[in-house]
């Protein structure tokens, strides 16, 4: 009905019009859901009809369908004649080799999608206090990756994806300085091999649980660097390699409580012994960047180890209980910090 005019008439906002910005999970499980089974891929060589576009993904031509006509509508796909759909430039970004990673990071199959759908679970972790992780699916979060290969595998390759995290990290210290950079956590070591790439001075020692530490070695040979570097396969709990100058922890102390985290500082503060440094490169806001970031990740974290993210200040604490004391803190683009310590005498 129009007003006499013949403008509509206004209407107060529904209560479902308020929240929809914030409770619809339609299309975010279905853009992970395209993700997961590579429509981007499939429709990578440009417009095709559905029936070829669902025989490359595996999917069932009339379930596909109302995926790309409801995608189509958020902007990712294109319809240009009834039943061809073709990619835009934003659908182009779930492409497995487009240079974000950013599929790796959605697929509902690998530990992409997995940290999003642990949050089917956070009901348990408000009531409980304890991550939901073994709620939601039967084990706890490293356990979980210990156990099962694929998803360990899975989870090395989400925290290998995204060249601009490593970049960004990069520039939180001067590498120029190091001789010898002990990676603890290190993950594949992609991180180890920007910094021995771009400096040839130095030295490294990838370290981390046995299977992420094998896969490390792997793409260290892979990338020629192997004959400066030693892998040390085991856990950052246990005494560390001593040898280094320079003990790096990059988005490892946010995975842990107080408790734990405490203990893993002191590791790496008895192992620099007193000319060595520990630098400690953490992200999200930490240094009073974006709030909404900082929550998000410390919810995040907090669901699935009962890990969180830390202000300056509440580093700082860490740093104290472990031994360390700060020399210096940069802030990076980005919004990481790299906060780098020196273990204090006696
Ligand atoms: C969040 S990832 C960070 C990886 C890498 N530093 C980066 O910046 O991408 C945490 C890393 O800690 C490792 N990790 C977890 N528990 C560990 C333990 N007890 N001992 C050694 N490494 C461990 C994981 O395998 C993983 O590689």
């Amino acid at each position: 009905m129009t007003d006499t005019d013949g403008t509509l008439p206004q209407r107060e906002p529904t209560a479902w019009d308020q929240l929809a910005p914030v409770i619809d999970l339609v299309t975010p499980l279905a853009v992970r859901a395209a993700a997961t089974l590579r429509v981007a891929d499939a429709l990578a060589d440009g417009p095709m009809p559905l029936e070829e576009a669902a025989r490359r993904c595996g999917a069932e031509p009339g379930a596909l369908v109302r995926l790309l006509r409801h995608l189509a509508c958020k902007g990712l796909f294109t319809e240009s004649e009834p039943g061809t759909f073709g990619l835009t430039g934003t659908g182009d970004l779930l492409r497995s080799d487009h240079p974000s990673q950013m599929r790796v990071q959605l697929d509902l199959d690998g530990f992409g999608g997995r940290m999003d759908l642990v949050f089917t679970g956070l009901v348990h972790t408000l009531r409980t206090g304890e991550p939901a992780w073994e709620s939601v699916f039967g084990a706890p979060f490293w356990r979980h990756l210990a156990e099962d290969e694929v998803m360990g595998e899975s989870f090395d390759a989400v925290m290998a994806a995204g060249p601009e995290y490593f970049e960004d990290v990069m520039s939180a210290f001067d590498w120029e300085r190091a001789g010898h950079v002990v990676d603890v956590g290190g993950g594949t070591g992609e991180l180890l091999a920007a910094v021995l790439s771009a400096h040839e001075q130095l030295w490294g020692t990838l370290l981390d649980l046995p299977a992420t530490a094998e896969r490390g070695r792997a793409r260290l040979a892979e990338s020629g660097l192997l004959d400066r570097c030693e892998i040390a396969s085991q856990s950052f709990f246990d005494p560390l390699p001593t040898g280094g100058d320079t003990y790096v922890l990059a988005s490892v102390i946010h995975d842990w409580p107080d408790e734990d985290a405490v203990r893993i500082l002191r590791r790496c503060a008895e192992a620099a012994g007193r000319s060595g440094r520990v630098l400690i490169l953490e992200g999200h806001g930490s240094d009073g960047g974006d709030p909404a970031m900082f929550a998000e990740m410390d919810l995040r974290m907090y669901t699935i180890a009962g890990g969180r993210e830390r202000t300056l200040e509440e580093f700082r604490v860490l740093i104290g209980a472990a031994g360390l004391a700060e020399v210096a803190v940069r802030g990076t683009a980005l919004d990481q910090i790299g906060i780098e310590c020196v273990p204090v005498a006696g």
